[in-house]
C-alpha cells in the first residue's frame, strides 16, 4: 500500500502521535489535512516525550516531508513556538521537511477571544471547546473573510484583510461580551513576526503532493481529533468545526479517493472524551478513574482530565463504516490490566428500544443505556509483549471481540507508550 489514512475512531486522543510516527519509518510524506492547534499528539521517542500540536509527527524522522494542508487552520504563534521547541532540542525542522500551504487560514486572535468568549457565555450548555478559536476560524473561512497563509506575503494586503474582518469581531467583542476590542496594531506587530519566520515554509502544498502521488512516494495522511467529533457526522453541537472522518483528506488536502490504498482507524481499547456531550458508555465510578490515572488521560492540548469509559462497540462501528477503515490499531491495552472484568457496549437501548446507531438528536443519544456484553480481564504486565501470542489469553479474546464487534481487524496492538512496545499484525507500506 501506499497512500493511508490514520484517523482517530472515538473523541480523539486515540494515540495518533505514536502510531502515525511508527508508520512514518516508511513514509516519504506525512500529511496533516483538517483541524488546528486544537489537537495533541504526544509522542515518546528514545524516552523523550513530544507534544505536538500543528506540526505532523513524522517531523521526528530525519528525511521525511511533513505538509500542513489548507485544510488545517494555523495559530501561527503555537506553529512557531513548536518549531522552535523541537528545534532546541535538535530535530530539524527547515524548508526541506516543512511545507506549510499557502491556503491554510490563519487563526487570528479574535478567534481566540470569540471562542473563549462565547464558551464563558453558555454555561451549561458549553461544548467544552479547547478555546483556541477553531471555530471561529472555520467560520470565517466559510464566510469568505478569513487570512490565509499566503497572505503573509503581502503585508498591506494583509493588514486591509484583518482591518475589514475585524470591525465585526470587535463589535461583537466590546458590545456583546464586554471584553477589551482587539487593536489592529497589535495585530500587525504579530503578522510580521509570523511572516519573518514562517514565510520560509510557506508554498503550494498541493503542488509539492500531487509530485509525490505522481512519483509514487509512500504518503501518510494524519487524521487530528476523532470521527465522533466530525462536524457532520459527530453528536452535535459538540463536535469540532472540522470533518475528522478519513473522507476529509480529499477536500483538506486535494488528493483524490482514487489515489488512497487504505484506511487505519485508531481505537483505544476503552473510550475518552473531552469536552461536553453525551458519552453512553462514560464511568463516573472507580473504574473511570482507573483508567484515568493507568492512561494519564488528561488532554495534551488543555490538560484537562479526559472522561473515560468502556469501549463502546457502536461508537467504533460506526466510525469504521464512515470511514471504510481497512483495520484498527488497538492503543493503550496495557492500561486495562488488573481490571477483573471488562465491558463492551454491544448496542444501546433507547427508551426501551434496542437500536445499534447513534441518534442525531444529542438529546436522544443521552438517553441511549448501553447494553454490555462482559469479557475476562487479565492481570500482569503486558507492556513487554511484542507478539499476540505473549498477550495473555483473556486480552486476546478482548481484541478478538474488538474485531467482531467493530467491524475491521487489528493492524496493529499498542501495549505501552515507547514506538517499541507495539504488537505489529499488517505491514502498511
Ligand atoms: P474545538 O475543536 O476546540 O472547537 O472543540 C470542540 C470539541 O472537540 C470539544 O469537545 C473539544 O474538547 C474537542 N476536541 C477538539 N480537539 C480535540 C482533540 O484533538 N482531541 C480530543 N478532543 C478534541
Amino acid at each position: 500500500m501506499s497512500n493511508v489514512i490514520v484517523v482517530g475512531a472515538q473523541w480523539g486522543d486515540e494515540g495518533k502521535g505514536k502510531v502515525v510516527d511508527i508508520l512514518t519509518e516508511d513514509a516519504a510524506m506525512v500529511v496533516r489535512f483538517q483541524g488546528g492547534n486544537n489537537a495533541g499528539h504526544t509522542l515518546v521517542v528514545g524516552g523523550l516525550k513530544y507534544a505536538l500540536h500543528l506540526v505532523p509527527s513524522g517531523i521526528l524522522h530525519p528525511g521525511k516531508m511533513g505538509l500542513i494542508a489548507g485544510g488545517v487552520v494555523i495559530d501561527p504563534d503555537v506553529l512557531i513556538q513548536e518549531i522552535e521547541t523541537l528545534r532546541a532540542r535538535g530535530v530539524e525542522v527547515s524548508p526541506r521537511n516543512l511545507l506549510i500551504g499557502e491556503k491554510a487560514h490563519i487563526i487570528m486572535p479574535y478567534h481566540q477571544a470569540l471562542d473563549q468568549a462565547r464558551e464563558g457565555q453558555k454555561g451549561d450548555g458549553r461544548i467544552g471547546t479547547t478555546g483556541r478559536g477553531i471555530g471561529p476560524a472555520y467560520e470565517d473561512k466559510a464566510s469568505r473573510i478569513g487570512l490565509r497563509m499566503c497572505d503573509l506575503a503581502d503585508l498591506n494586503f494583509f493588514r486591509e484583510k484583518a482591518a475589514a474582518a475585524m470591525a465585526e469581531k470587535n463589535c461583537l467583542l466590546s458590545s456583546l461580551y464586554g471584553l477589551r476590542p482587539v487593536s489592529l496594531e497589535e495585530i500587525m506587530a504579530r503578522a510580521g513576526l509570523w511572516a519573518e519566520k514562517l514565510k520560509p515554509f510557506i508554498g503550494d502544498a498541493w503542488a509539492v503532493l500531487r509530485a509525490a502521488l505522481e512519483r509514487g512516494d509512500n504518503i501518510l495522511f494524519e487524521g487530528a481529533q476523532g470521527v465522533q467529533l466530525d462536524l457532520d457526522h459527530g453528536i452535535y453541537p459538540f463536535v469540532t468545526s472540522s470533518n475528522p472522518i478519513a473522507g476529509a483528506a480529499a477536500t483538506g488536502a486535494g488528493v483524490a479517493f482514487r489515489d488512497i490504498d487504505g484506511v487505519l482507524a485508531l481505537v483505544k481499547a476503552y473510550s475518552t472524551r473531552v469536552g461536553s456531550g453525551p458519552m453512553p458508555t462514560e464511568l463516573t465510578d472507580g473504574t473511570g478513574e482507573f483508567m484515568r490515572k493507568q492512561g494519564a488521560e488528561f488532554g495534551t492540548t488543555t490538560g484537562r482530565p479526559r472522561r473515560c469509559g468502556w469501549l463502546d462497540a457502536v461508537v467504533v462501528r460506526n466510525s469504521v463504516a464512515l470511514c471504510g477503515a481497512d483495520h484498527l490499531a488497538v492503543t493503550k491495552l496495557d492500561v486495562l490490566s488488573g481490571l477483573k472484568e471488562l465491558k463492551i457496549a454491544v448496542h444501546y437501548l433507547l427508551d426501551g428500544e434496542k437500536i445499534d446507531f447513534i441518534p442525531a438528536d444529542y438529546r436522544a443519544v443521552e438517553r441511549c443505556r448501553p447494553v454490555y456484553e462482559t469479557l475476562p480481564g487479565w492481570e500482569g504486565d503486558i507492556s513487554g509483549a511484542r507478539k499476540l501470542d505473549e498477550l495473555p489469553k483473556a486480552a486476546r479474546n478482548y481484541l478478538d471481540r474488538m474485531y467482531e464487534l467493530c467491524g475491521a481487524p487489528p493492524a496493529l496492538v499498542s501495549v505501552g507508550p515507547d514506538r517499541d512496545q507495539t504488537i505489529i499484525l499488517h505491514e502498511y507500506f
